[in-house]
């Protein structure tokens, strides 16, 4: 470095730091169009308890999440294409599980998504899949092989969505961090385009920033096809190949961390600076809602968790506070003014504006420590208390003062400061100082936003109940599913039989027929788990119905693993076969085999299975009299209680019943 420069540096650092003065002046030329924030249901099965919520509290959550002015105020609504395969924490079922096959009432995000609209008719909506029914790979554990069928496939989930719940699908996703195809998006944008759905705009890969920019940059109908580049935990950051396809940036799925003061702390950090460091105009968060069991993978990596429906509580976490720092006073459509963004002592800053002379601000002071997510590694960084003078230039020289909001997060103290109002701070000609602090939130705004009261505080939390029972007897269920179960492999279904002489009219019945295109190595057995992680001793009955000769059915207790390590799971499992014959294993794999023998049990008739855990004695009765006893348990100790198949085969199930002490 010579000298000059080195003077010019340092010139150029001290009146920085000295001052720490920012300007924001719209005279300067606007940056990027702001696309809004979000959350993300499914990805997989993350909404799976909310669905049964008894109201108020079902509604309660809602308006946490989507009411305009309220709380999340969520302004994107990103939803799972269910595709009858394990997604992270659960399966969710396809609107097509067969080729010949078309519903569009399975499952819970259409639900979700008309309950959002509902609140917030401005809020946009993604799909994406995770995964597809083996069908259409035609065999194949691959989804490109026969790019139309693929195309078919979402598209018709598309225009399904409109013509069943009136419900525009906004953006489309091609597969979740995995790999994409250049033909199949040309043909998903033909396809989009010939349904005269224009409208609904292509996000590409939902996965790193490259390869899909750079074959964005040496393919001129790909990057005509793609709207938007969408990277999972860009760590704020993106590359330049990114940059120079001109597209919109975003963070299509970030966040994925406990939804504690850190977990706040983090969403502060990324809802911010992956503007100001990656030029991401919108931000992601997995997952909308923790509604699933905790002992399941990354539990309570939601804004907010409800995971209790049986007693109705949930609890309204702080990163749902640090949303509403930017949702009520922006809009998808406004604009990031140009600035640098870094604050001079660690920290940083956004403004924008809607171009009709309304202003936001919104600063954060986020340590390292405490904004740490879950994913990618945070590099070491320092921030002090400082002062920060912002010089409101062009429209915003006139204003005289700006309404004030403020979190600060506390780690010490028991209690956060979450979105509170400081009422107008004065602006004297054009200048505002503010003296910031350590891991603190300030929105400072033109808008008058009212912000009504929470709700009172929702039923304490319970456990499980210990003594569960479901007959599936319910006409028009409002779901598919029932509730409390919760599929791991396969998809359970509620089914009514009208040539049932009239027992098991109504039963729940597992209905994926062959292996779908996995997103995670999952479990040959399907498998649906239900209750309390910490159960030790407990009976389990159910009635069970195998329908083909290729099948198998058990029932389950201490069953130790879900989500995408469901495959490992270890527990006491009792299985029958139509072949006349029963094994308990040690695990849902099957390797580990406690016992076997002859049961009588065959295809096409109704047995009843009851498992008796206690201590490490587990027994077996079949159709009420004992089958098997005296096995001794060591491994696990605890765990939730299961249904499940041998093979991707038509199984049903009925009067399920569990009771733990
Ligand atoms: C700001 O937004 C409000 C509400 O949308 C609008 O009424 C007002 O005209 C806008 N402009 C200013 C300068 O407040
Ligand atoms: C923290 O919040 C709880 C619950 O709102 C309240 O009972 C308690 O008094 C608060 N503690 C402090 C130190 O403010
Ligand atoms: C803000 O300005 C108003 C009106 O000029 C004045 O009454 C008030 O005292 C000022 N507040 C502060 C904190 O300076
Ligand atoms: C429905 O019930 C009838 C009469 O019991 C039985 O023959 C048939 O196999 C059942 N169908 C299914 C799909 O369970
Ligand atoms: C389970 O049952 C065993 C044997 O009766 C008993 O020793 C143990 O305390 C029980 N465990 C729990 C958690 O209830
Ligand atoms: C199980 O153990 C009990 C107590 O030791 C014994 O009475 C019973 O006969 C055994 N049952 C079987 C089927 O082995
Ligand atoms: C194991 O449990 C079964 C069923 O409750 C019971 O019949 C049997 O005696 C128990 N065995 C032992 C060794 O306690």
């Amino acid at each position: 470095m010579t000298w000059a420069l080195w003077g010019f540096a340092l010139l150029g650092c001290s009146l920085a730091s000295a001052s720490g003065v920012y300007r924001l002046d719209d005279a300067l030329g606007l940056a990027s169009e702001f696309d809004g924030i979000g959350a993300l249901s499914g990805g997989g099965a993350t909404s799976r308890l909310l669905v049964n919520y008894p109201e108020p509290y079902r509604s309660q959550i809602l308006d946490y999440l989507f009411k305009p002015n309220f709380a999340a105020a969520l302004q994107i609504l990103k939803v799972e294409i269910g595709g009858d395969a394990q997604s992270t924490d659960g399966t969710e079922p396809s609107h097509m599980h067969y080729e010949d096959d078309e519903n569009y009432f399975r499952g819970y995000e259409w639900w979700l998504m008309k309950e959002a609209k509902k609140r917030n008719p401005n809020i946009k909506l993604i799909g994406l899949p995770w995964a597809f029914p083996g069908w259409v790979g035609r065999g194949e554990n691959w989804p490109y092989d026969y790019p139309d069928v693929t195309a078919y496939y979402i598209v018709s989930w598309i225009i399904g969505a409109k013509r069943f719940h009136d419900l525009d699908i906004d953006y489309i996703g091609i597969w979740n961090e995995r790999s994409f195809s250049s033909k199949y998006i040309k043909l998903l944008r033909y396809t989009l385009d010939k349904q005269e759905l224009q409208r609904v705009r292509i996000i590409a890969s939902d996965n790193l920033w490259e390869p899909i920019s750079f074959f964005m940059l040496v393919d001129s109908e790909l990057r005509e096809a793609v709207d938007i580049i969408g990277a999972h935990y860009p760590g704020t950051k993106t590359v330049p190949s990114a940059l120079q396809t001109k597209k919109k940036l975003w963070a299509s799925e970030d966040y994925s961390t406990f939804n504690d003061e850190v977990g706040a702390g983090c969403w502060a950090r990324i809802l911010n600076q992956n503007f100001v460091n990656g030029k991401m105009t919108s931000t992601i968060a997995w997952n909308l809602v923790a509604s699933y069991y905790e002992d399941l993978p990354f539990g309570r990596c939601g804004l907010m968790t409800a995971q209790e429906p049986w007693s109705g509580h949930y609890t309204v976490n702080p990163p749902i506070w640090i949303t509403a720092h930017t949702t009520h006073f922006t809009q998808p459509g406004w604009y990031y003014l140009q600035a640098d963004g870094h604050l001079e002592k660690g920290g940083s800053y956004v403004a924008l504006t809607d171009r009709q002379g309304n202003l936001t601000i919104i600063i954060e002071t986020m340590t390292h420590d405490h904004s740490k997510c879950i994913r990618p590694l945070l590099s070491p960084y320092f921030v002090s208390p400082q002062k920060a003078t912002f010089h409101l230039k062009g429209s915003f020289s006139k204003l005289k003062s700006l309404h004030t909001w403020y979190s600060k997060l506390e780690f010490n103290s028991p209690n956060s400061t979450l979105f509170q109002s400081l009422g107008p701070i004065n602006v004297s000609e054009g200048v505002l100082t503010l003296n910031l602090g350590l891991d603190e939130v300030y929105t400072l705004t033109t808008l008058t936003a009212g912000f009504e009261k929470p709700f009172p505080d929702p039923p304490a939390s319970q456990p499980f109940p210990s003594d569960y029972k479901d007959d599936f007897n319910i006409r028009n269920p409002p779901f598919s599913e029932a509730p409390n179960f919760a599929d791991q492999t396969g998809v359970f279904e509620y089914f009514v039989n009208v040539s049932d002489p009239g027992e098991h009219v109504f039963t729940l019945r597992q209905v994926v027929t062959q292996r779908p295109i996995t997103w995670v190595t999952e479990s040959e057995h399907p498998i649906s788990i239900i209750g309390n992680y910490k159960w030790v001793n407990l009976t389990i009955t159910c009635d069970i119905y195998i329908e083909s000769n290729d099948g198998g059915a058990f029932i389950a207790g201490r069953v130790n693993k879900g989500g995408i390590y469901a495959k490992a799971a270890k527990g006491i499992f009792f299985w029958v076969f139509p072949d006349g014959t029963y094994r308990v294993t040690g695990d849902l794999g099957g390797e580990e085999v406690l016992m076997k023998g002859l049961s009588g049990v065959r295809a096409k008739a109704w047995h009843t299975l009851t498992l008796i855990l206690t201590g490490t004695n587990a027994s077996g009765m079949l159709n009420g009299n004992p089958l098997w006893a005296n096995v001794t348990i060591t491994d696990p100790g605890n765990g939730w209680a299961a249904i499940g198949t041998h093979t991707f085969e038509f199984t049903q199930f009925d009067n399920f019943h569990v009771q733990a002490n």
